[in-house]
């Protein structure tokens, strides 16, 4: 008995929401079999497209499987392979499309024994393995579909949040690589009053935008003066890029994730097409290999 799946990228934080907010891409992912054993255990038998470790409790995938057969009182096992197509440090979620993929592949094998809720805390094992901290924005949304908000992390409290319907996303990632661990080192571990002022109110204001379909409020809202202005720091041709994209007509642009990828928000596919093509002419004159995506959100 096997399944074969669709694992989403997502883009975490979506400025203003440091590890509480996310949203899962409909066009990029990873493809994962996931199929069930009588030997009892995880055991991730193929890893194609990425040069990452393929031992269980060294895998992302594998750590969140063994997390979810600790709770399971299913006698046997699975092996899993994994197509990668989504490349590890990019900054959209490589790591949660493993670990998600694994235990909502392994739920369905099963008869579906825990809730989707249930399913995140499992995969933020694998976050944990992947970046020292398990943060659920990637993996919230990659198994609940479109945007989520963490409300809380103890106890989890995962918020589905509505896609508004003409909303695209344009994600450029220029190749380097940036480990998400190294760009949580450098954040402040204290911000002022005045500053999270300034965060909430914008991230009341994103959440309010989505839920009524006010592409002015969202664009408004994206805005980030916390963690941006440090992590910014490590990405190349950051500040051009988001310039460059404002200026093709995108609501708000910031860094996806812990980056180097930069994302973009846009009303409708041709504002992102746009978008698509005023980031990439800042690459290409810097001379940064890239690819960029759109993905409608929904
Ligand atoms: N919220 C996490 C961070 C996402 O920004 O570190 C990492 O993908």
């Amino acid at each position: 008995e096997e399944i074969k799946i669709f694992c989403p990228a997502t883009i975490a934080n979506i400025s203003c929401g440091f590890d509480v907010l996310g949203v899962a891409l409909d066009s990029v992912g990873d493809e994962m079999v996931i199929r069930k054993t009588s030997k009892k255990g995880i055991f991730i038998t193929k890893l194609e497209g990425q040069d990452l470790p393929m031992e269980t409790d060294r895998n992302v995938a594998g750590v969140a499987g063994l997390a979810f057969l600790a709770e399971s009182d299913y006698e046997g096992g699975f092996e899993i392979e994994i197509y990668k197509k989504i490349k590890a440090g990019s900054g959209i979620g490589s790591s949660a499309a493993s670990s998600t993929g694994a235990v909502w592949a392994m739920n369905e094998l099963l008869g579906r024994p825990f809730s989707t809720s249930k399913l995140v805390e499992f995969s933020m094992e694998g976050e944990r393995l992947a970046s020292g901290v398990a943060h659920a924005d990637n993996v919230a949304p990659a198994l609940f579909g479109g945007f989520t908000l963490v409300r809380s992390y103890a106890p989890l409290d995962i918020v589905p949040i509505n896609c508004p319907a003409e909303l695209f996303a344009t994600v450029i990632h220029p190749q380097i690589e940036i480990k998400t661990s190294d760009s949580r080192k450098i954040l402040k571990t204290n911000i002022t009053l005045k500053e999270g002022i300034k965060q909430w109110g914008n991230l009341g204001g994103l959440i309010a935008g989505l839920f009524t379909e006010d592409y002015d409020l969202i664009g408004r809202s994206l805005v980030d003066h916390i963690v941006e202005p440090i992590r910014s720091i490590l990405i190349p041709g950051f500040n051009d890029v988001k310039t460059s994209s404002l200026a093709a007509g995108a609501l708000g642009c910031g860094i996806s994730g812990s980056g180097p990828s930069i994302f973009a928000f846009s009303r409708g596919e041709a504002t992102a097409e746009k978008v698509a093509q005023a980031m990439k002419d800042v690459y290409q004159k810097i001379g940064i290999d890239h690819d960029v995506h759109i993905s409608k959100i929904n």
